[in-house]
């Protein structure tokens, strides 16, 4: 690591030590080194010609159910396999002592995957869960997930509907309660940090600029550093690389 890299991970370890309220907002960037491409990243083999955007999205679905709802069970096992990286349990880790650090860390993420939880996390999802199914028409939730190997569309028990991935989809709006979360901890916070987020979905991309204009010092974890300047810290490394650094540093001054 440069010098200049570790004078900014060492301000951002003041400013932390020096937090009691932390928001950390995740995006698909801190689940790239666990092998689950961003969402920015070029689509591969059978989806390659299509764009996520055009297939995580309510209008596709109505138009052609089955193209979505595959792309759905192709993503589920993509992912069925994929375990944490030292960014999600350097955050889990974080999280685990937050009591003995006097802090409070309000996790938030846009991901759909559990790698959060799977580290021991608890994280908030802003935009849905991979694994989560409702029905397109009448709402009823199915928990249990649906074997990624079933290609055709699951007809609901209660009303025959479509069911459809509990995914929040271009368009559509976010769930209130996870939101309010988010909003709550972003316009309390003293650090935000932002991670592995390309800050261009919103509401969520609003999240550090709600933080900022509450007095927060924004931190951001991202090899390809976003220029929205709002960021106080930048931390352009992977996240696998320089959180555990980062939660390892913070431990230590309070030990
Ligand atoms: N560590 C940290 N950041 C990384 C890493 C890494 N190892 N690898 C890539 N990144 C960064 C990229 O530079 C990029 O800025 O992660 C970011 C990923 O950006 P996106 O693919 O746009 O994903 P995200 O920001 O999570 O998208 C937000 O948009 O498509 C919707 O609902 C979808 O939740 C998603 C939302």
């Amino acid at each position: 690591m440069t010098s200049n890299a570790h004078i900014d991970l060492s301000k951002a370890v003041y400013v932390l030590n020096n937090a009691q309220h932390i928001c950390i907002l995740t995006g698909a960037g801190i689940s790239a080194e666990s092998g689950i491409p961003t969402f920015r990243d070029k689509q591969t083999g059978l989806w390659e010609n299509f764009r996520a955007e055009d297939l995580a999205n309510c209008d596709s679905f109505v138009r052609d159910p089955e193209l979505v709802w595959s792309w759905y069970q192709w993503r589920r096992s993509e992912v069925k396999d994929k375990r944490p990286n030292p960014a999600h349990e350097a955050l889990a880790t974080w999280q685990a002592k937050a009591g003995q650090l006097g802090q409070t860390i309000s996790l938030i993420t846009q991901n759909v995957d559990d790698l959060h939880e799977q580290a021991g996390s608890q994280a908030t999802h802003l935009h849905g869960e991979l694994w989560q199914n409702h029905c397109s028409e009448c709402g009823q939730t199915y928990e249990e997930a649906i074997d990624p190997a079933v290609t055709a569309l699951v007809p609901c028990k209660s009303c025959g509907g479509k069911v459809r991935p509990s995914i929040v989809w271009f368009g559509e709006m976010l769930p209130q309660e996870p939101w309010q979360i988010a909003q709550q901890a972003a316009e309390n916070c003293e650090v935000f940090i932002s991670i592995g987020t390309s800050s261009m979905v919103y509401p969520a991309a609003g999240l550090a600029q709600s933080a900022k204009q509450n007095g927060a010092t924004v931190i951001e974890i991202n090899p390809h550093p976003t220029d929205n300047g709002l960021v106080d810290i930048q931390l352009p490394y992977p996240a696998g690389e320089i959180l555990p650094e980062l939660v390892a540093q913070l431990s230590q001054a309070k030990n």
